[in-house]
């Protein structure tokens, strides 16, 4: 795979997953306000994603920062900090990524560092919370893949692949690491509209791997769905709130729906950055609501009549109910979900057997 992001010492570079798959070139920021209009305008997307560039923005935004005093640095660090936060409301690691990066900050403050030393350290962060995203989504994989059969047709939404992740992916990690494991996997990729993450992207990752990939329209689920063509769907996710109910791409809760009308499990795969526990259950999450025009039009071509009002929320909310199981890098959480989160989100020092109605909270798990 070509590196979604990477750190080049004065500059972050990201694919520029607007162009993809016609062209595949990088675009290089230099500042601060520049990885900001990045993650804004979707040069770079997916939960995972925008938090390692949100802490890579920040670091670089001190880095190039020429305060003579940890004041000054102050108010330059929290003016980075804004515009990453700023940049898209929904997707809680971006907000996860940039507290990470205030606690480093607040950590050598503290220690007296000086402000290149500030900026080293926050570079060694946002370095770490990069490589541990890499990490995470290999041991998600390995979870993951215990739930998928030996031969399966798997239907995504969205792109939760590499490309919205620092590698690997979430719900394509899954998928990976089922091929890797010797299984034969047919993915069945949801075009994802406005934006096409899924036609563009998951289809372009998964085919450079050579795995075998049909792109269906969004409506076509359910009719694939009833003809049985579809073993288990997996997605990933942008915020997962304490209840269990899951954020992600606008249409993932339609496909929750069908999907438990024909028996099928829906599985949701994400990072443990991607659970917020703060938030109750879905309706206190943000859905951002995008500009009309990814929904006009396609690239140049208008597809709508003026006059004609558009609505473009970027997200929805697929509530508990209907989510079979939630693959995270330290195992995978079953209803209730209240207990089997926080139990994940608790750390490996949680034993099994203190885990609230055992088969909630599974460490080690076994096939579906
Ligand atoms: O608007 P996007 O492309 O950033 O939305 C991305 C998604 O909804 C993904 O499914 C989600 O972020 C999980 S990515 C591992």
């Amino acid at each position: 795979m070509l590196p979604t992001i990477e750190w080049k010492g004065d500059a972050v570079a990201m694919i520029d997953q607007r162009k993809l798959p016609a062209a595949e070139v990088y675009v290089t920021c230099r500042t601060a306000a520049e990885v900001a209009r990045a993650i804004k305008s979707m040069v770079i997307r997916g939960a995972p994603a925008i938090g390692v560039a949100a802490a890579m923005g920040i670091a670089l935004g001190m880095k190039r920062s020429r305060a003579t005093g940890t004041k000054q640095c102050a108010a330059e660090f929290q003016k980075a900090c804004d515009l990453m936060a700023a940049t898209r409301p929904t997707a809680v690691n971006l907000f996860w990524a940039i507290e990470r990066m205030k606690r480093t900050f607040a950590d050598a403050a503290q220690a007296g560092a000086s402000v290149t030393e500030i900026a080293q350290r926050l570079e060694a962060e946002a370095l770490r919370i990069h490589d541990e995203d890499v990490a995470s989504c290999r041991a998600m994989g390995g979870y993951g893949a215990t739930l998928v059969p030996e031969s399966a047709t798997i239907l995504t939404h969205c792109n939760a692949g590499a490309l919205a992740t620092a590698g690997y992916g979430t719900a394509l990690g899954v998928i990976r690491a089922a091929v890797e494991q010797g299984k034969r996997i047919a993915v069945l990729a949801d075009e994802t509209r406005p934006f096409l993450q899924g036609a563009r992207l998951t289809a372009w990752e998964l085919v450079k791997d050579g795995i075998d990939t049909t792109v269906i329209t969004d409506n076509m689920a359910a009719a694939m769905m009833r003809q049985g063509g579809v073993d288990l769907v997996v997605v990933g996710a942008d915020r997962i709130a304490a209840n269990g109910d899951v954020a992600n791409k606008i249409g993932t809760y339609g496909v929750a729906v069908l999907a438990r009308e024909h028996g099928i499990p829906f599985y949701v795969a994400a990072p443990l950055s991607t659970i917020d526990l703060a938030t109750p259950d879905g309706s206190r999450i943000p859905i951002e609501e995008r500009d009309a025009r990814e929904v006009t039009h396609v690239g140049s071509a208008r597809l709508t009549p003026g006059g004609a009002r558009v609505r473009n929320p970027a997200f929805d909310v697929t509530p508990a109910k209907y989510v079979t199981a939630i693959v995270t890098e330290r195992g995978i959480a079953r209803p209730p979900y209240e207990e089997s989160l926080a139990a994940l989100v608790a750390g490996p020092a949680a034993p099994e057997s203190s885990a609230p109605r055992g088969p909630a909270y599974v460490r080690r798990a076994g096939p579906a």
